[in-house]
């Protein structure tokens, strides 16, 4: 339908960072229960989306994917409506191209080329109630004379017409960019991506993986691979706004691996960025800091803000970025990150945030606490942490562009 969906960034929990394909139903609704009992699915982290490996490694007689039914044994349609019934939402995944990244029956066109398997899928997707789809870009075939940004292309825009034409309104989670990652691919071919993704899906993967915590991944750095993922994302707001959101992958703050402050940073990055809010880790083992992170509702507002301008970035060394996002309400949310190893005091100038000659009222959302603020901003970040204040001006003196304080500009 014409519905427009993610007016707002998605939230809600995807199994793969923790539990990779060791997942089955009873994972998947105990993670649906932890959301719920922690409050986290009241506060809007309401899409349960079961990743990669759900399915079995062949087509049925007719054509359509097949449950594994040694892992969900009550099959899709029985998990969605358990899904519905908690007020939840059900999200799946699968492969735009030959096979999904684990080697299962993707949705695209065999390797060598074929028929694709796009409406087939959407439909028996849409008769299961799924909500989000989730369509990864592994093994998709580009035919010979094709360049493979147009194969891409084709692709997302035939997922995107069938999720359309199934009659039930899917969020579609495109991949594509992610298989263009500037560094890997190149940053000219990254963009040519970036510029047509949002006609096909809501969200869009664009970077790598963040690193898996699971046994099979002990020592990897979760801290570097949060600070990767955000250092890509950063710069892509111009492709950003309501209905068309940049991911950086999943939120891993309070799982094990990151610390606390590391954990705040995550969110509040996040949120700064506009980034869908999806949770990957065992939400029963989250730790109290991590849980406070996520739950806390002034972040959750900041990354769910209505106007859905991502962040940008104003300053950045080798110590601090200095981030700032225009709110719908005329406010300025202002985010700084400490990457170094001590605490460190800060001071932003208010002209530097765009509220030149201003005072203003200065909410710290970690903590709550309200300060009337002119000049410049002042504070004390931890090590790893990240600082992040609402504003509203409370006057200006001398002329401040209307649109620059309501950032309604642009
Ligand atoms: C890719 C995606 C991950 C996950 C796996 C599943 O790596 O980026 O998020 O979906 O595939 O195989």
């Amino acid at each position: 339908s014409d519905t427009p969906l993610a007016l707002t960034p998605p939230m809600g929990w995807n199994n793969w960072a923790h539990y990779m394909c060791d997942i089955d139903e009873a994972k998947v609704l105990a993670n649906a229960d932890a959301l719920v009992s922690t409050g986290l699915a009241a506060k809007g982290y309401d899409t349960v989306t079961v990743d990669d490996c759900w399915m079995t490694k062949s087509r049925d007689a007719d054509g359509d994917l097949v449950t594994d039914t040694r892992k969900f044994p009550h099959g899709m349609a029985w998990l969605g409506d358990h899904l519905h019934a908690k007020g939840l939402r059900f999200g799946i995944y699968q492969d735009a191209g030959s096979l999904t990244c684990e080697g299962y029956p993707g949705s695209g066109a065999p390797a060598g080329g074929g028929a694709d398997h796009y409406a087939r899928d959407a439909r028996l997707f849409a008769s299961w109630n799924v909500d989000y789809v989730k369509m990864d870009g592994c093994n998709l075939y580009v035919p010979p004379g094709t360049t493979k940004e147009r194969a891409y292309r084709d692709a997302y825009h035939a997922v995107a017409g069938a999720l359309r034409d199934s009659g039930r309104d899917m969020v579609l989670s495109a991949s594509a960019p992610a298989y263009f990652q500037q560094g890997e691919w190149g940053g000219s071919d990254w963009h040519k991506v970036l510029h047509w993704v949002g006609e096909t899906g809501q969200l869009w993967r664009e970077g790598r993986d963040i690193k898996v915590y699971n046994a099979k991944a002990p020592n990897t750095s979760r801290w570097s691979s949060v600070l990767g993922n955000y250092g890509y994302n950063r710069w892509l707001g111009r492709y950003a706004g309501p209905g068309n959101w940049n991911d950086p992958d999943f939120l891993i703050a309070g799982a094990p691996g990151l610390s606390a402050a590391e954990s705040r940073s995550q969110v509040g990055l996040w949120a700064m960025m506009a980034a869908p809010f999806i949770l990957s880790s065992q939400v029963s083992q989250l730790s109290p800091a991590g849980l406070a992170a996520l739950g806390n509702t002034d972040l959750i507002a900041l990354d769910q803000d209505p106007m859905g301008r991502q962040g940008a970035v104003v300053s950045s060394n080798a110590t601090f970025d200095i981030l700032v996002r225009p709110l719908a309400n005329g406010d300025r949310a202002v985010a700084v990150l400490n990457r170094s190893g001590a605490a460190r005091d800060i001071d932003v100038p208010l002209g530097e945030v765009g509220l030149p000659g201003c005072t203003a009222d200065a909410k710290d959302l970690w903590n709550g606490r309200r300060a009337l603020v002119g000049g410049s901003l002042t504070g004390r970040v931890a090590a790893h942490d990240t600082g992040v204040w609402r504003l509203s001006p409370r006057g200006c003196a001398g002329a401040v562009p209307t649109g620059q304080i309501a950032g309604a500009g642009a």
